[in-house]
């Protein structure tokens, strides 16, 4: 690779500049579940890419079929129509289990533009049946949707969201952990000014997975009142939980579903919107235009990728893969949980995250940085979550790379607890 000429030509997000790495440590290629740097070093991937590589790096069947769809298509568009990429690829993501309820699929770019899309979808929804004063969305506090304007309003973490002038008059957020007292509260409030409600299955910000009381007051508000219920499945679809889809536990099912991250196994910047017919029935009775496309969304080369990425979750039955590592994860994380500065373990299937604390008192940010930073250093990377550090592996992660992982993060927390010989 070139040798670079400025250090920093980069802009890295969601970091200042002073706490910018040395370039000479950067990835630089990667491989199954190992990411190589610039010194040579390689490093255990224990959050499978940004939670969308759970096949591993380098599938060889993903990137032949993009190479392949780029020489044949190139590039075909879906402003204003469709191609035989974009339906075949439509037909495969209805045809998945438990995504049978759905009718239709919108392509697009990313998890937020997903989110985006789908509030758009649900306000127009709302417009079409008359009841245009229906256009608010409910997100949870503590959910993570996106940094696109829209998906930033949604979020509930804090992110910027008056600096950046994310405008959140029409977005409502209720806390996931109170059993759904502030959800029931909220519509016995605004019930009939509510568009939609949107659900991350498990908030991907400290792996917290919703509670059934939770759920059963979503089934609760969803039967009093008609709105659009999202189940943003981005970061859960395609076996991270132990099910196929997240949501498809959920005591009532979703109108409309997210999916992002694993859908093309990282190999494209792709996600995908699917659409209950009741939803698609309000648009066609008018034969109302939804406005949304974009320029790059399901192109021949990213529906390549997702067919690929399908077929081979099949070939290596990535389910059966993701539900025996989460047993095998389990294990390991009893393990960890007897060092002294863990607290509890949390999360679902291979979606974890471990709580720290010091001295009694929850980490903050900049501790759970330096921890990162020293299991980096004893070779493995691991994800800073709200006090935690977040595991989220590949699921072809084998027995010996869960005793890597056990013995970097081990040495890691020896490190910061100054626990070192
Ligand atoms: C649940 C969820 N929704 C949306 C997003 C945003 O996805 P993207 O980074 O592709 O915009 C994420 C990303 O982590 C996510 O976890």
């Amino acid at each position: 690779m070139a040798t670079p000429t400025r250090r920093h030509p980069v802009w890295e997000g969601l970091t200042a500049r002073g706490t910018w790495g040395d370039p000479s440590t950067q990835p630089v290629a990667a491989e199954g579940v190992r990411v190589l740097e610039a010194d040579g070093s390689s490093l255990l991937c224990a959050t499978s890419g940004l939670w969308n590589v759970p096949l591993g790096y380098g599938n060889e069947a993903v990137v032949d079929a993009v190479a392949t769809a780029l020489r044949t298509a190139s590039y075909l568009s879906l402003f204003r129509s469709t191609h035989a990429y974009a339906q075949e690829t439509a037909e495969a993501l209805l045809g998945l289990p438990s995504a049978d309820r759905f009718e239709r699929v919108i392509f697009s770019t990313s998890g937020a533009a997903a989110n985006d899309l789908a509030m758009k979808l649900a306000r127009q929804w709302a417009v079409l049946r008359g009841v245009p004063q229906r256009g608010i969305v409910v997100g949870l506090t503590g959910g993570y949707h996106g940094l696109t304007y829209g998906a930033l309003a949604l979020s509930g973490d804090q992110l910027g969201q008056a600096t950046y002038g994310a405008d959140r008059r029409a977005v409502r957020h209720v806390s996931p952990h109170d059993g759904g007292a502030q959800l029931r509260q909220l519509f016995s409030r605004e019930g009939n000014r509510i568009a939609a409600l949107v659900l991350e299955p498990v908030l991907g910000s400290g792996a917290f997975p919703l509670s059934p009381e939770f759920l059963e007051a979503v089934a609760e508000v969803r039967a009093a009142f008609d709105i659009v219920l999202i189940a943003d499945e981005v970061a859960t679809g395609f076996g991270r939980t132990g099910a196929f889809f997240a949501s498809e536990s959920w005591p009532v099912r979703p109108d409309v579903m997210l999916l992002s991250k694993a859908l093309t196994n990282g190999a494209a910047a792709a996600s995908a919107v699917l659409v209950a017919p009741e939803v698609c029935e309000v648009f066609d009775r008018s034969d109302a235009v939804f406005v949304h496309a974009e320029t790059q969304a399901g192109t021949p080369a990213s529906c390549a990728a997702i067919l690929a990425t399908l077929a081979e979750q099949r070939r290596l039955d990535a389910l059966g893969l993701a539900r025996r590592l989460a047993c095998a994860l389990e294990r390991t994380l009893a393990r960890i949980s007897e060092h002294p500065a863990v607290v509890a373990t949390r999360g679902i299937g291979c979606f974890r995250a471990v709580e720290l604390a010091r001295d009694g008192s929850p980490l903050d940010s900049a501790e759970v940085t330096a921890v990162v930073a020293a299991i980096r250093r004893a070779g493995a990377i691991v994800q800073p979550g709200p006090s935690s550090i977040q595991l989220v592996p590949a699921y072809v992660f084998e027995d010996e790379h869960l005793a890597e992982l056990e013995s970097a993060v081990l040495h890691g927390l020896d490190d910061s607890w100054g626990m070192v010989a």
